[in-house]
């Protein structure tokens, strides 16, 4: 039987309540990113700017540090540094949704936002139902559930979901992560006058579509936005084989960029390509707000099997979102750069203007610590190889002869170490953000970004750079603090 609305939010909260002592004594809880506050967080949901408030709700299991039944949590800011928790937007509480408030997105309306979620059902055999889901709110605070607007169309399996809906010139669009009968994993897209009754317009992306046939077997969380004059599609595919550096993760995330002829349903677009290079990055999602930035946050983590090693489960809580990012397209590639509220969170500050690094390792008196952003810009170099290295957790080397950036770090359980690559003709500049176990690396002004949990069992704050070769940078440190 489906628990009451109430009662399942009361279950949650008490289960916030009873963690949240041993979850506030664990060493690698972040510290200016946003978490769960006890339990599992997966994606960034109904990213929006409404009534003056940065709202973003997350995919949310309170009982368990593992995938199950999921709600919406509710974080929302003015500045998108200091957060409030508000109350639990959705809970499993309805046949249309009693085994999970899977993802979605919200938009504005006459006032009042839009929730749109899929509702995850089990049926009495176990076979998965989906149901896009409506929930409208007038203050953003408190949530009234309207049920499933859009039931699964033929053509696809079960595996339907994540709709993320947006406006334009009058009419709503809204585009789904789906699978096809023939498991292939496609973009779907519908259009609406009122937000209540969707019309199908079938498959936008996917499915040799526009090209890219054979390209995984789901698509989950879709995000169609017009950037710098271009459609820029960005969704998560899941099945795709390691290629070299390419997609080594266990499941991707990337975008194509093109363009989209509304009138006739029809995305024509280049190649895909990784949104991000590091080991947890997934189901990101995007929101505007009222100076017109594009706004992105990510799920540090992805669904996978490090999830059971985690160190953070002994502490009842798992996975957290990246900082937030604001999206440029500069010739048809995705740019991200931390937004500029970030600074709001920089204390002690040291600045080192003309470093020469020649064969050797130094440190740098008061450049250490695990809750710090770095800025390093490159002044001159003829170096083979320059290398930061963050105690003995992780490693970023670009390598200039190779063209290639690679960050190695621990693995989660700490028995080996792994890496992962891109890419880069030359090196310009660097802005990293560490916070306890995370790290997050902007190379040249967001061209390239690494996401990664780190965790680091011998708590070693140092930071050491190395060369190759001769290299003269600029470095300047500040201490984070919320
Ligand atoms: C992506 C995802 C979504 C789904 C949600 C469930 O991580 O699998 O497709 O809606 O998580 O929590």
């Amino acid at each position: 039987m489906v628990l009451q609305d109430k009662e399942l939010k009361e279950k949650a909260l008490n289960a916030v309540e009873k963690n949240k002592d041993v979850v506030a004594g664990d060493r690698f809880r972040l510290t200016y990113h946003l978490m769960p506050p006890v339990g599992l967080l997966n994606d960034p949901n109904g990213l929006v700017y409404f009534q003056g408030y940065y709202h973003v709700f997350y995919q949310w299991n309170p009982f368990e540090t593992k995938h199950g039944i999921k709600y919406w949590g509710h974080y929302r800011s003015k500045n998108l540094v200091d957060w409030e928790t508000l109350p639990i937007t959705l809970a499993p509480s309805d046949w249309y949704d009693k085994n999970g408030c899977y993802s979605g997105s919200a938009v504005v309306h006459d006032g009042k936002l839009f929730l749109f979620y899929t509702g995850n059902v089990r049926d009495a055999e176990g076979e998965r139902e989906t149901y896009q889901c409506l929930a409208v709110s007038n203050d953003g605070v408190h949530f009234e559930k309207k049920g499933p607007v859009i039931h699964l169309p033929e053509g696809y399996t079960a595996h339907f979901r994540d709709p993320k809906v947006w406006e334009e010139s009058g009419r709503w669009y809204m585009v789904i992560g789906a699978q096809t009968v023939k498991e292939e994993g496609v973009i779907v897209l519908f259009s609406s006058d009122d937000l209540e009754t969707w019309e199908h317009h079938g498959i936008l992306a996917g499915s040799n579509r526009n090209g890219l046939a054979d390209f995984g077997y789901m698509w989950e969380c879709p995000d169609l936005f017009t950037l710098n004059g271009k459609d820029v599609l960005v969704f998560s595919p899941q099945g795709l084989e390691a290629e070299g550096i390419k997609y080594n993760n266990i499941y991707q995330t990337g975008y194509l960029v093109g363009d989209f002829d509304r009138e006739n349903n029809n995305f024509t677009h280049g190649e895909f390509d990784e949104l991000d290079r590091g080991f947890d990055f997934y189901a990101p999602q995007t929101l505007v707000d009222d100076n017109n930035r594009r706004i992105l946050y990510g799920w540090m983590g992805l669904p996978d099997e490090t999830e059971a090693v985690h160190p953070t489960r002994k502490h009842q809580w798992i996975h957290a979102l990246t900082i937030p990012r604001e999206l440029e397209l500069v010739e048809e590639k995705l740019y991200q750069k931390p937004v500029e509220e970030l600074k709001q969170l920089r204390g002690d500050h040291v600045v080192f203007d003309d470093v020469d690094i020649k064969d050797q390792s130094i440190k740098l008196p008061k450049v250490e610590g695990k809750t710090v952003e770095l800025a390093v810009s490159v002044n001159k170099s003829n170096a083979d190889v320059f290398t930061l290295e963050f105690g003995s957790v992780a490693k970023l080397s670009f390598n200039q002869t190779l063209q290639l950036v690679t960050l190695e770090r621990k693995t989660i359980k700490g028995d080996g170490v792994h890496s992962r690559s891109c890419r880069l003709n030359q090196l310009s500049n660097l802005r990293i953000f560490l916070d306890k176990s995370s790290i997050e690396v902007f190379l040249n002004d967001g061209a390239e970004v690494f996401t990664a949990r780190l965790f680091d069992y011998d708590n070693d704050p140092t930071i050491q750079f190395s060369a190759k070769g001769t290299i003269n940078i600029k470095v300047e440190k500040w201490e984070l603090i919320l």
